[in-house]
């Protein structure tokens, strides 16, 4: 059976309990020797907060507990989904994928289940492949996952990334539909850019190879961010034949809200209408659009009927940007 369309029928979240403020990963921070402080994470990336999972919570965990809330909010039981997509870069294990991992506590077996890797951009793409999967008949309900911990690549030494993540997960139901639901998706990605964000490390004769940590080049991210989530944003607007006006709620990548500002900015959306989560959750790459989504859902400013454009940038370079009507 094939649908024309896919819609979000349900969205949920799940952030670890442990929040940490600012003033308290400043003092960690200085018992190591490291200096930083609340004004300067305040001014330059607008984060208040993060929550990190504890030792032995794993990303499946966190995107278990996402889904079991989406389902819930869709009014589904887990054995109605045949497809189960978790976007990560911090998953359990090398293999098998979180995916699988999240399938077998959901108690769902049968379905097909596999990680999608793009880092920032991971949630656009799962939702685009999802999308593509239902409208083929390859899949009716899909559970469509970001989910991160990404605490346990960070450096924590290092003041210049280890201040912007933050751990959590969230998840939305898309289900087969006779009205759309996903307007419009797209997809890029330049691989000569690999080198400004990155974790150069791999697993070999059982040791960690290269370098375990996070790095990045945080000015030429901020550059490169702010001019691919324009071009992106145009790009599925005109293919969903829509304009700025029409977007009633933009959901950029939670990094910064710098370059959330200035992203909102080029393409001409007010700042009222994006979702800002980043100084509650900080940075939690493949998990914020789907967590600003659903606090937005949640809340009441998100209303079924709306349009609302996410937009996703990461490592790899990769982007992507998904236009939905709720
Ligand atoms: N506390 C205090 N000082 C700091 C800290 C810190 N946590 N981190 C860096 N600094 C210092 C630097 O050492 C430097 O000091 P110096 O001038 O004495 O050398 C100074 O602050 C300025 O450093 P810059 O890196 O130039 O600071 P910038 O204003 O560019 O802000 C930031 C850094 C916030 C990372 C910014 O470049 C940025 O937002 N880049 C986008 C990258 C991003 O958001 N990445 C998230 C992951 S990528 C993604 O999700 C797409």
């Amino acid at each position: 059976m094939s649908f024309r369309h896919s819609r979000i029928i349900g969205t949920g979240s799940y952030l670890p309990p442990r929040a940490v403020a600012n003033d308290e990963l400043v003092r960690e921070l200085a018992a190591r020797g490291v200096e930083t402080s609340d004004q300067w994470i305040v001014e330059r990336t607008g984060i208040r907060q993060r929550h990190l999972a504890d030792a032995g919570v794993a990303c499946s965990h966190l995107a278990t507990e996402a889904s079991r809330r989406a389902l819930e909010a869709a009014g589904l039981q887990a054995t109605d989904v045949d497809l189960i997509i978790v976007a990560t870069s911090t998953p359990d294990f090398v293999f098998p994928s979180t995916a699988c991992l999240v399938q077998k506590a959901l108690g769902t077996p049968g379905g097909a289940a596999f990680d999608v890797q793009a880092v920032c951009s991971g949630f656009t793409y799962a939702i685009a492949v999802a999308d593509s999967m239902i409208r083929t008949g390859l899949a009716t309900r899909a559970l469509v996952i970001g989910a991160e911990v990404f605490s346990r690549i960070l450096d924590w030494n290092d003041r210049g990334t280890c201040v912007l993540f933050g751990d959590g997960a969230g998840a939305v139901v898309l289900a087969g539909a006779d009205r759309p639901g996903v307007l419009a998706s797209r997809l890029h990605a330049d691989g000569r850019h690999e080198s400004i964000l990155r974790t150069a490390g791999n697993v070999c004769g059982g040791t960690v190879l290269g370098h375990p940590y996070l790095t990045m080049d945080g000015p030429a991210v901020f550059k490169l961010a702010v001019s691919v989530l324009d071009t992106v944003a145009r790009e599925v607007l005109a293919d969903a034949g829509l304009g700025t006006a029409d977007v009633d709620w933009f959901i950029p990548h939670q990094a910064n809200l710098r370059i959330l500002q200035a992203a909102a900015r080029k393409i001409g959306i007010p700042i009222e209408k994006v979702i800002v989560t980043l100084d509650r959750h900080a940075n939690t790459s493949a998990a914020s659009i789907p967590l600003a989504l659903d606090v937005g859902v949640r809340d009441g400013r998100i209303r079924p009927g709306q349009n609302v454009l996410m937009e996703g940038v990461g490592g790899g370079f990769t982007w992507g940007a998904v236009l939905v009507t709720m």
